[in-house]
């Protein structure tokens, strides 16, 4: 599974891919890592645009893997300087685009050096409420000492009564690549025979 290809930028769901392939989906606040999972992933240096400033990804993001499945970097929430308009707009865009058959599995990116948000756990309960399931990831771990990852893995199981480390909670990390085959196999599992 190293084929990628980045397929289009939706800014509504009228751009939608049309094809009805399976859709693997990244959400959670802005900055937590989302696009640069990509990058990491599948090995590429600027394949998904990424920045140090909150607020980089703002369209759905269709990337085609092995022409099986579509990763889709969603723009984050949280994101302090866009208006109440604008967010508004982004509510209402995510939820219409999670209504929908294709979603096979939800990545919910987590930093792992705060506390899981309010918006952290509305993002949750409207997966659910989707039936999607969903994959924790508590990304940026190298800059977690060894109490911080255990604080970290406290805070996730206290807001996410159903989370599992290593089973549907993967703690991961860019930079050093912890975590990146445990998702590399569980996403060619589910979609590359
Ligand atoms: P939005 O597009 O705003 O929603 O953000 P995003 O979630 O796509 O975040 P992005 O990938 O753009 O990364 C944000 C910042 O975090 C960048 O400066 C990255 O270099 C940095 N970053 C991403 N992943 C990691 C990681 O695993 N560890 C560390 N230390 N930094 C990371
Ligand atoms: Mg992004």
């Amino acid at each position: 599974m190293d084929e990628i290809k980045f397929i289009k930028s939706a800014s509504g769901l009228k751009d939608l891919p049309r094809d009805n392939l399976p859709e693997v989906v990244l959400c959670g606040r802005s900055n937590v890592g989302k696009s640069s999972f990509i990058n990491s992933l599948f090995r590429k240096k600027n394949l998904a645009k990424t920045s140090s400033t909150p607020g980089k990804t703002r369209t759905l993001n269709y990337y085609l893997v092995q022409n099986k499945f579509y990763l889709v970097d969603l723009p984050g929430f949280g994101y302090a300087k866009v208006s109440k308009k604008e967010r508004d707009e982004w509510n209402k865009l995510i939820r219409d685009y999670l209504n929908n058959d294709n979603i096979m599995y939800a990545i919910h990116f987590i930093d792992s050096r705060h506390e899981p948000t309010e918006l952290d756990i509305m993002l949750n309960e409207l997966l659910n409420s989707f039936n999607i399931p969903c994959l924790i990831l508590l990304n940026k771990i190298d800059k977690c000492n060894q109490s911080e990852i255990a604080k970290a893995i406290k805070n996730i199981k206290t807001f996410f009564s159903n989370a599992s480390i290593g089973d549907n909670v993967i703690l991961h990390s860019s930079i050093t690549g912890k975590g990146r085959k445990e998702i590399y196999t569980f996403l060619q599992n589910l979609f590359v025979k």
